[in-house]
């Protein structure tokens, strides 16, 4: 997909721009910033990056999102997540033009969604989509099931597998016989951001089971959501963790830069 999306840049000879700022040094988020601004130049894609002291204040950080709101070099802006505590995250993301919202965070881009008029997709739910497709299997009627409500990940991904037809069923915290709801899934889909929490006695035989979570354990190591070893035993196609989800968020931001910058250039 950044193949293609580097592809599209030069031969439409497009200037694309993306701004991605980061406050504080949570070092998960310096990965995934130099991961996304790695992929802008596998892209062709200009990075410009604004790393903010953790004690920036709330109107230093809307102030810079004006001027990048301004700026016609910059098609869009990321505000890395989470913020720090002192800092209002929804009225830093609803101050985005929702044109230069590559996140689609921002709450015109989210209405746009629901409704099935959008520009730009949410990355994380958007690559989600497209490694379903890459099984060749088709979502309408089937049984997807999405553990985890968040507004970045699980809502989002309900309503784009509700879009493609899918009976969707989300789950969370207050869920009874959350075992057996998923069992019940052709795609599963985890993101609740507890570690190995998708055991394989949760999973049918021959699934979708795409895993969302990135989770440090206390020995250094990264694992998701799902139990790999013994879910992958039983299902049809699985995501592994890292190098599944994660590089795919990161392609789909690079194509709605690439959105974002024609939609801006008329
Ligand atoms: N933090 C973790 N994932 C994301 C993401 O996709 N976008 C932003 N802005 N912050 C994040």
């Amino acid at each position: 997909m950044k193949e293609q999306v580097r592809a599209e840049i030069e031969r439409d000879k497009i200037k694309a721009g993306l701004a991605v700022v980061i406050v504080g040094d949570d070092p998960a988020s310096r990965v995934y910033v130099n991961n996304k601004k790695k992929a802008c130049e596998l892209c062709g894609i200009q990075s410009f990056e604004y790393a903010l002291p953790a004690e920036t204040t709330q109107e230093q950080l809307l102030e810079l999102v004006d001027t990048l709101n301004k700026d016609s070099k910059v098609n869009g802006i990321l505000v890395q997540l989470p913020l720090p505590k002192h800092l209002d995250e929804k009225a830093v993301i609803e101050h985005i033009s929702p044109l230069k919202d590559v996140d689609a965070f921002h709450e015109t881009n989210v209405g746009k969604i629901m409704i099935g008029n959008y520009s730009f997709l949410p990355c994380t739910p958007a690559g989600c989509m497209e490694l379903i497709h890459s099984t060749g299997i088709e979502v309408a009627g089937k049984e997807c099931v999405v553990v985890g409500r968040s507004n970045i990940v699980g809502k989002p991904m309900a309503m784009l597998l509700l879009h493609e037809n899918g009976t969707v069923t989300i789950c969370h915290s207050k869920t009874k016989n959350l075992a057996e709801v998923c069992r019940r899934a052709d795609i599963l889909v985890a993101a609740v951001g507890r570690p190995n929490f998708v055991t394989a006695d949760m999973v049918k035989d021959g699934a979708v089971v795409i895993d969302v979570g990135i989770n440090r354990l206390e020995n250094g190591k990264l694992c998701g959501d799902v139990k790999f070893d013994e879910v992958s035993e039983k299902a049809g196609y699985i995501t592994p963790v890292p190098g599944g989800v994660g590089p795919m968020t990161i392609a789909m931001l690079m194509k709605n830069t690439l959105t974002a910058a024609r939609i801006q250039n008329g």
